[in-house]
């Protein structure tokens, strides 16, 4: 494994290549990538990379994100399958009838989605800004917000406005138990529950603090607490364990009877660091986007990074 990582990151310099890889990713894949971060942080790095080819460790929409940002260098997938439950609910011709039935209604898309669906979005957001990007709209515009019902429950909670929601969801979060949440929460009564939004409601009802995958580390971070049950892909486990040495990290349990007693992203998974190594040597899978998608979805990402700012 050591030798692989050596060859990986020989090559990347060579190729001048950097390496964005998402908390989900296998902690040997973390470890040999240039930055680390949820969905924004790496939108904006992709943004300003300079150089000849991004490898994106994460799931297809946000190489393509990636992409869309920065289309005059190579963005290369260790695995074209890695895609994303959340982004595959919602097919661009059935989401443009959604949209032709409301219509006055202004589209905000959640970044867990494909570029076609972006190119049809007035604005963008992540996890880390979907309140703050909700928030920016008008009270008297009605909004569409998709795809995930969750996400968008949470942000309608949150800022005390109605939304058109539409029917997504992701499979990962939706597979915490709550009775299980609840049993061990009694055995470890001072841990503080953190959850990240795509849970379902009565997860995050549970919860000491909700948000994106970066917020979910700084709050263990400055938190005075020092056990937590984190609910969210337990990929998160190793970066933040990292972050807090001292502090006892639990993974929220899933329904499923799995081996983790956790809730793993298979998308994410499917990037193995031999298939990132094979990438960065062939090139390929690399990710295009047709130009009038581009241009379109270009207009609500950029809307969302100047928000952000
Ligand atoms: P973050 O942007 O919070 O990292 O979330 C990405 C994601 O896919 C969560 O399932
Ligand atoms: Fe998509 Fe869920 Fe995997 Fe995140 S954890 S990439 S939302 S399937």
């Amino acid at each position: 494994m050591q030798a692989l990582k050596e060859k990986i990151l020989a090559l990347k310099k060579v190729k001048n290549a950097v390496i964005l890889a998402h908390y989900y990713q296998e902690p040997d894949i973390q470890e040999i990538a240039d930055y680390v971060g949820d969905s924004l942080g790496l939108s904006q790095e992709a943004a300003k990379a300079d150089a000849d080819i991004i490898l994106f460790a994460g799931v297809h929409f946000m190489a393509e994100t990636a992409k869309i940002l920065n289309p005059n260098k190579k963005v290369i997938l260790p695995d074209l399958n890695a895609g994303c439950s959340l982004a595959e609910s919602c097919p661009p011709e059935i989401f443009q009838k959604f949209i032709t039935a409301h219509p006055d209604h202004i589209v905000i898309t959640y970044v867990n989605c494909s570029a076609e669906i972006k190119a049809m979005s007035h604005l963008v957001c992540t996890s880390s800004n979907a309140v703050k990007i909700v928030a920016s709209v008008p009270k008297n515009i009605p909004i569409i917000f998709a795809p995930d019902k969750n996400l968008g429950r949470y942000i309608e909670q949150q800022t005390g406005r109605k939304m058109v929601l539409w029917d997504g969801s992701c499979v990962v979060h939706e597979a915490f138990s709550l009775d299980k949440l609840i049993a061990l929460h009694q055995k470890h009564p001072n841990a503080k529950i953190i959850a990240h939004p795509e849970s379902e409601k009565h997860i995050l009802d549970t919860a000491a603090y909700v948000g994106s995958t970066s917020g979910m580390i700084d709050y263990v971070k400055t938190s005075s607490a020092s056990e937590f049950i984190v609910a969210t892909e337990a990929g998160i486990l190793y970066k933040m364990q990292q972050e807090v040495p001292d502090k006892i990290l639990i993974p929220a349990p899933s329904v499923e009877n799995n081996t983790c007693a956790c809730s793993e992203c298979g998308f994410m998974k499917m990037n193995t660091l031999q298939k990132v190594y094979d990438c960065l040597v062939n090139e390929s899978p690399e990710i295009k986007v047709a130009a009038t998608i581009r241009t379109k979805a270009l207009v609500p990402i950029e809307r969302m990074l100047e928000l952000s700012n």
